[in-house]
């Protein structure tokens, strides 16, 4: 197939299957039918203020009312000026006051299999009890609280008792190393620190407090540090810095009424690394971010009264933060929350886990989602998976073809899939079916939410034509967006304002097709130039994992005299040795699905791919290799890609 190139970036990908929604799961969405999202969408889209405000009103509680919906001094917003929310209040109070008080906040289990649960009524007194420690040790409004802590209960209850009196959490995924922490506190100017004992990972224990130590004697500002024991290790103590959590829990007063704050009081601060640089504090507010989160949540997962809903992201992330936390305990849901790996002890635990707390809604990564593909079937199979009725993804672009096995394998062909597209700076979920309404392609986010304008752009900022590739932007503030980065102005001005004039450059690419179904390319740095034509990288790896043989792969371009770049492919192979013949084999494969532009020059098999703490495929560390290897031959092996890999993000 001739790939069509007469704007930015040709697109080469030919998906035609459409899954419309089941009357049966229609019948009893939130939005029933494509024309009652369409109105939805049309009546954000005519006046987005008086929509956000009318939304404002109804889904959060106010101490005070708000007087202005926006103000936009591009680029910079402020949403529902004048008014005073909590966080907390409405994730906590406002549920228990509307009578759900018994129901389970969240069902955790650990990763060596011990259990317990959360009530709302529990879980606002755990709250409370923790916000009166953190007043004890001396933290109020406007304080930065540095969390470095296993996936348990208690790292939620740290966040919610931080946005109930108005301190500022900064969550660092527990796998990064004490230099990183140190990083993120100076940065922030954090001055407490919460983590734990030691972390379960994989049956092994992660020792959280003596990279805590280490990196508290780089973090100037920070004077205490709160350890809850996690696996009941001894851990050395720090006399009038350390404090036991259980120990100060003791002796806390379950009173702590929720701050009255302002609209834009900073919520949290999370920072994500971008694709160059030093990491980027991203800085979220209060009633903006609340709202949003809390409206998507319930559009995307159609969320009703009885539904367990199960994140498995890590609350390190903002898929954490917005989709475990905020977003479903403000519109009174159930969350799973679990601690541990996918594959201990086994690779069925997922699947165990759904099986037990009966889910009904699953959220996971492309990158989780490969890997339920390589290992196997079997260790699906062997539970019962009837209680899901929806699955969602995020993260990265999920190949047609595992997104296929996703709905056959996990959804028993009855489930949606909503495949979200999002970022740590949008706070909540922009693209994505809503369920009940929108029929789905795979390897399509589909449509925006309503409140959210897309706009594909060339690089002189104007409009591209329906399937031509371009750089995606968002036309109108909404109220999840980011309000900068933690102080540096300048940054924010320069990374997300200033390319194409008076729109958020998101920093994907994508296109739109003529169903007006969004696609997502690829991060812009990510483009490959073949003889003039620009081709993203998911579509070239997409074809490649639609081989059987394959179970994932990464595209980059490798600089080449004649064609400015020639493609090369690493290979992840599914259950098959690597030889010259599957080499040409798959050069052909990609050949037949997307045309010989986009065929592989160079094809590297590997036995892992180097990804992100977080999960997403390091194309920029590949595209070294790939350069760099040329005359070395191409069969390098996993161990060194991924030590690699592992050394230079270690170095962030
Ligand atoms: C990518 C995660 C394709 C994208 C919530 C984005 C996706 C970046 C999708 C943000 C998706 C996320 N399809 N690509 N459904 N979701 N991405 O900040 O490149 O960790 O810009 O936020 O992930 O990653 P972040």
């Amino acid at each position: 197939m001739a790939a069509q190139v007469s704007g930015q970036i040709a697109t080469v990908m030919q998906e035609k299957r459409l899954f419309p929604p089941t009357a049966e799961f229609s019948a009893h969405a939130r939005v029933k039918s494509l024309d009652e999202y369409q109105a939805l969408w049309e009546n954000a889209a005519a006046d987005p203020s008086a929509f956000w405000a009318a939304l404002a009103r109804e889904e959060l509680h106010w101490f005070e009312p708000f007087q202005e919906t926006l103000v936009w001094n591009e680029p910079d917003a402020q949403w529902f000026v004048g008014g005073k929310t909590n966080v907390s209040y409405n994730c906590l109070d406002r549920n228990i006051e509307a009578g759900l008080g018994d129901r389970q906040a969240i069902v955790w289990e650990g990763e060596p299999g011990d259990q317990c649960t959360f009530t709302y009524a529990q879980l606002h007194e755990e709250v409370c009890k923790f916000s009166n420690c953190l007043k004890q040790l001396g933290i109020g409004k406007g304080d930065v609280v540095s969390i470095y802590m296993p996936m348990v209960p208690e790292l939620a209850i740290a966040m919610l008792a931080c946005a109930r009196i108005g301190a500022i959490h900064s969550v660092i995924f527990a796998g990064f190393s004490a230099e990183a922490i140190a990083d993120r506190n100076n940065d922030a100017n954090a001055k407490i620190q919460l983590t734990s004992d030691a972390a379960w990972r994989r049956g092994k224990q992660l020792p959280l407090k003596a990279i805590v130590d280490e990196a508290l004697e780089k973090s100037s500002t920070v004077q205490k540090c709160v350890v809850l024991k996690r696996v009941g290790n001894e851990v050395p103590m720090q006399s009038g810095r350390d404090f036991w959590w259980h120990e100060l829990m003791e002796s806390a007063s379950s009173d702590c009424p929720a701050e009255p704050l302002d609209s834009e009081t900073p919520l949290f601060i999370l920072y994500t690394s971008g694709s160059t640089g030093k990491p980027k504090g991203i800085k979220h507010t209060t009633a903006g971010y609340n709202l949003y989160v809390k409206k998507s949540f319930q559009w995307v997962f159609d969320h009703r009264e009885d539904d367990v809903f199960w994140c498995t992201a890590d609350c390190g992330w903002i898929t954490g933060h917005s989709y475990i936390v905020y977003g479903p305990l403000s519109a009174g849901a159930t969350v799973v929350m679990y601690e541990g790996a996918p594959n201990h002890p086994d690779e069925s635990r997922f699947w165990q886990i759904v099986e037990k707390y009966k889910v009904s809604i699953f959220y996971t990564a492309p990158t989780a989602i490969r890997a339920f593909i390589k290992w196997g079937d079997e260790h699906v199979t062997k539970h019962d998976l009837s209680s899901l009725r929806l699955l969602g993804t995020v993260g990265e672009g999920i190949n047609p073809e595992a997104w296929m096995w996703y709905h056959k394998t996990i959804g028993g062909e009855r489930c949606p899939i909503v495949d979200t597209w999002w970022q740590t700076e949008t706070g909540g979920i922009m693209m994505s079916p809503l369920p009940g309404a929108i029929a789905t392609k795979p390897g399509s986010c589909t449509k925006p939410l309503p409140g959210i304008i897309p706009e594909i752009v060339d690089e002189a900022g104007d409009l591209v034509d329906a399937n031509q590739g371009g750089w995606l932007t968002i036309s109108q503030p909404w109220p999840g967006m980011l309000r900068g980065i933690w102080g540096d102005e300048e940054r924010y001005r320069d990374v997300y304002w200033s390319k194409v004039p008076g729109k958020y450059l998101a920093g994907d690419n994508a296109r739109c097709d003529e169903d007006d179904y969004y696609w997502i390319m690829g991060r812009i740095d990510d483009v490959l130039n073949v003889s003039g034509h620009r081709l993203s990288t998911i579509e070239i790896e997409s074809a490649l994992v639609s081989h059987p043989l394959v179970a994932e792969s990464a595209a980059v371009g490798r600089p080449d005299d004649l064609k400015g770049d020639a493609v090369a492919v690493f290979v992840v192979l599914r259950d098959a040795d690597p030889n010259d013949d599957l080499r040409k084999t798959l050069k052909q494969h990609v050949r037949k699905e997307i045309g010989a532009l986009a065929q592989p020059d160079d094809i590297h098999f590997t036995n892992a791919l180097p990804k992100t703490r977080s999960g997403k495929i390091m194309r920029r560390l590949l595209k070294d290799i790939a350069a760099g290897k040329e005359t070395v031959g191409d069969t390098t092996t996993l161990e060194d890609y991924s030590v690699l890999a592992k050394l230079r993000s270690d170095e962030e």
